[in-house]
């Protein structure tokens, strides 16, 4: 499958990913109902770029795995703000950490010292055994931090010759909106129309590692970025072994192997990181979302020195990354991580929720994946998610499709017996009213 043409020369033979039901901006006025949420629905409609289909609900806040509206009906929530919230909306822990450090220090930039950073480099360094870790803020930001730090790499320890070295991503990979993520996406909604696109990344097919190897025998060659799970091309779980044989091929050709658990990393797949499956370690560990519990942006980088140093002064940084609120915040996070056993629960209530959506009439569920609680259900083509998604909805539990047919069930990981069973029901009633 691989082939020496650009990003772009893949893509466009890819064809579009299946975008099968185009969004309906009509949806959320005509569904709005209620004056309070349709004020909501109106104002950001009017004042707000189109740049996002919501689903017609106005949340005013949160608490655990619910949130409610501002008629103050309440939802579970299934997205987790696309698994950042982890540990669940406003966790008192986190929103503590928050409010001591807001009264204290906000932002230093990394122009000087604070005394928060390193003590926080040092806790998450050991909490995930690397020996450093470069702070940004979005999960994009951490990726096209990976991929300078990747290319500084390659030419300064690989001696891939000036401007030449290349990036491999999987087809159908997201890892954000800016112009270098979108060079890598095989996706036409995500770069069409928004070249010239950025050269040296090339793709190969997700969970093929014969194609891979192709790819990996150009020396120029310095990464390969890959999801554990592909989450936003809904929730895609490559073949047992995948993750293992990825290490070894990288390490045969000497390419850093970089891991994006943006979305898949911090408990979500019912393990602290989805790379723990395979017991194998990434060249470079992109962490967010969940890092500060949906609090606050907060992304990372890990690796070793011999990657980290290469990015030396001035030739990298952020003025919000590394922040003393953020540090606090994101310590206050992991700790919860670990306190509440997260990646312990989500094991045992993906396997509960699971073992239940498998049952549901295959004629309106065709598929059901995922690892944890990092799901999806993948619709019958005879029936229309995004009209599933607004029942579940008026049933009292709030997810997104994507990709027209897929639905994603991602609830925080604080989640109950109790509360996994009750959506159960929720999803169950639905379905059978379709
Ligand atoms: C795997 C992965 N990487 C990176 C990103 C980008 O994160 P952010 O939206 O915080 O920039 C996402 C967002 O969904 C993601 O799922």
């Amino acid at each position: 499958m691989f082939s020496k043409l650009s990003t772009r020369g893949i893509a466009s033979r890819l064809g579009s990913l299946a975008q099968k039901t185009q969004p309906k901006e009509t949806q959320s006025t005509e569904a709005a109902g209620s004056s309070a949420s349709a004020a909501v629905f109106a104002r950001e409609q009017k004042y707000g770029a189109h740049n996002y289909h919501p689903l017609p609900v106005a949340l005013s806040r949160g608490e655990g795995v619910f949130v409610w509206d501002v008629e103050g009906k309440r939802y579970f929530d299934y997205l987790s703000a696309y698994s950042a919230v982890n540990q669940g909306h406003c966790h008192p822990k986190i929103i503590q950490a928050l409010n001591e450090q807001a009264t204290k220090l906000t932002l230093t930039s990394r122009a000087f010292y604070s005394d928060v950073l390193g003590e926080y480099e040092e806790y998450v360094t050991k909490y995930f055994g690397f020996d450093k870790l470069l702070p940004m803020n979005t999960g994009v930001e951490g990726c096209e931090t990976a991929c300078k730090l990747a290319r500084k790499w390659g030419y300064m320890e690989k001696k891939i010759p000036a401007n030449q070295a290349k990036i491999i991503f999987a087809k159908n990979n997201f890892w954000g909106r800016t112009l270098a993520a979108v060079s890598a996406s095989s996706d036409p909604s995500s770069y069409e129309g928004f070249g010239p696109f950025m050269p040296g990344f090339q793709l190969v097919d997700y969970s093929n590692t014969a194609a891979l190897e192709q790819a990996l025998q150009d020396p120029n060659v310095c990464a390969f970025m890959v999801e554990p799970i592909q989450g936003e091309a809904g929730v895609v779980v490559p073949d047992e072994g995948y993750l293992r044989q990825v290490r070894e091929l990288c390490t045969k050709h000497n390419v850093l192997w970089i891991a994006d658990e943006v979305q898949t990393g911090l408990a979500r797949t019912g393990r602290m990181l989805a790379v723990d499956y395979e017991d194998v370690k990434p060249d470079i560990l992109i962490l967010g979302k969940a890092l500060s519990g949906g609090v606050y942006p907060v992304s990372a980088v890990l690796c070793n020195d011999p990657v980290m140093l290469c990015i030396k002064p001035g030739e990298h940084g952020s003025t919000y990354g590394g922040n003393p609120l953020a540090c606090r915040v994101a310590m206050a996070a992991l700790e919860v991580l670990k306190e509440e056993r997260l990646a312990e629960n989500a094991y045992k209530m993906g396997e509960l929720l699971r073992s239940e959506l498998s049952k549901l009439p295959k004629d309106v569920v065709s598929v059901v994946r995922g690892k944890g609680l990092l799901n999806a259900i993948v619709i019958n083509p005879k029936h229309d998610a995004w009209d599933v998604c607004l029942k579940l909805k008026d049933n009292g539990l709030i997810a997104k499709p994507t990709h027209g047919d897929i639905i994603r069930f991602a609830p925080p990981l604080v989640i109950n017996e109790a509360q996994t069973l009750e959506s159960i029901d929720i999803i169950k009633k639905t379905i059978l009213s379709m």
